[in-house]
């Protein structure tokens, strides 16, 4: 490594300097070595660490510079001081003390300079990094859409708004009473709440579970409002079911209820098949068959022309439809006339109203009407599903 004596470390008698001009001459070679130095960025002086034994070896090459030049302990202008001054002889004494003081407050001036334009460049830098590009592109956040069944919802919903329904929505949780307690379903299919037990240990707990269907709203609705009653109840409902390609413990209903003075068989009939043939397309058909639920009398079942085979039961490519299994129909719903009886639990004057009531697997719709064949595949949010309902 090259390196330059630094004559500071020599006393002048030493460096066989004996005249004023001499002094002059030894300061001006230091104060040109530090002017190259202090011209110096930081990147600079680094380099220059590396050749040079005029440098101090600090990791920061500009402390490293300042202490080479003005450190207390060993820095160039206390050598001077240690080395020129006090060990000059007295003849000389004034000019080196002279020359001193000019080189010191050269040195602490420039040094001072440099620190101010290093600090500026490195400020200038790195707000030239930081800078924001506004022409470049954004980061792309994808858009999610609506779920299927979301969309099927909303779907159902437009229909029945157009003939007057309105929406009500209500808890998932639910008593027995307002589940239309049924003793078969109640042990078999039921998600029953674990409760803590009550306050007063005599009084049983009033049971908990989950609803298994939409049409506990019926109830509520009535006992809340006087009629006409125009409703649809869209949800979630639950039922002990193990999964498989038509079953889940938790799908999606809409139950729907209206009630008014004059509401006849024809009422309820006609609003159904609109409803179907809005959802499915003008081209199909309906019909429903006797059956029973324990709020509707009389109580039906609801079918529409499979909307696979046109209700032929013919497969396109021969032999039976596979959906409808040759028969032409689908079980689409149940429904019915609302039991009088019902009316005797929520004050309405059975003698004076009637009405319908229907409730409707949403899943089951939207299966049906998308051709998915599996309703697993509503619950398991695979993306390469959902993006195709966008
Ligand atoms: N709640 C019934 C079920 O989940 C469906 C149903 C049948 C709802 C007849 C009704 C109705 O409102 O009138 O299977």
């Amino acid at each position: 490594m090259p390196t330059v004596d630094n004559p500071t470390e020599k006393t002048l008698a030493e460096l066989g300097v004996n005249d004023a001009q001499g002094v002059a001459e030894k300061f001006a070679e230091v104060r040109t070595r530090f002017d190259r130095q202090v011209a110096f960025d930081a990147d600079e002086i680094r380099s220059l660490m590396l050749h040079e034994a005029w440098l101090g070896s600090d990791s920061d090459p500009v402390t490293s510079l300042r202490n080479f030049w003005v450190g207390r302990k060993a820095g160039v202008l206390t050598l001077i001081t240690e080395n020129w001054l006090k060990k000059s002889p007295p003849s000389l004494k004034g000019v080196v003390g002279k020359q001193f003081n000019e080189l010191k407050t050269h040195i602490e001036t420039k040094l001072e300079e440099q620190r101010k334009r290093i600090e500026e460049k490195t400020e200038a830098a790195a707000l030239n990094r930081e800078q924001v590009d506004l022409s470049l592109p954004g980061v792309i956040r994808p858009i999610g859409s609506h779920h299927l069944i979301r969309q099927v919802f909303q779907e159902i919903e437009d229909i029945f708004f157009s003939i007057g329904f309105s929406i009500v929505e209500g808890p998932e949780i639910e008593t027995p009473y307002y589940n239309f307690e049924d003793p078969v379903r109640d042990d078999m299919d039921t998600f029953y709440l674990e409760l803590p037990p009550s306050s007063d240990k005599k009084a049983a707990p009033t049971p908990l579970l989950l609803r298994t269907h939409t049409s506990p709203m019926q109830i509520r609705t009535m006992e809340k409002q006087k009629p006409p009653v125009r409703v649809i109840v869209p949800g979630k409902v639950y039922r002990r079911d193990n999964p498989d390609a038509t079953h889940s413990f938790i799908f999606h209903q809409v139950e729907g209820l209206a009630v008014d003075t004059d509401i006849t068989f024809c009422d309820f009939t006609g609003t159904i098949d609109y409803f179907v043939k809005q959802f499915f397309g003008p081209s199909v058909k309906t019909r429903f068959r006797p059956s029973y639920f324990p709020f509707t009398e009389p109580s039906v079942e609801f079918d529409v022309s499979c909307i696979f085979c046109g209700g032929s039961g013919a497969a396109a490519g021969g032999g039976t439809c596979s959906k409808c299994k040759g028969a032409g129909w689908i079980e689409l719903f149940g429904a019915g006339m609302v039991d009088p009886a019902v009316y005797g639990f929520v004050n309405y004057d059975a003698k004076k109203v009637s009405g319908f009531a229907f409730g409707m697997g949403i899943d089951r719709l939207a299966m049906l009407k998308y051709g998915i064949d599996d309703i697993q595949v509503f619950f398991q949010n695979d993306v390469r599903f959902l993006r195709q309902f966008p």
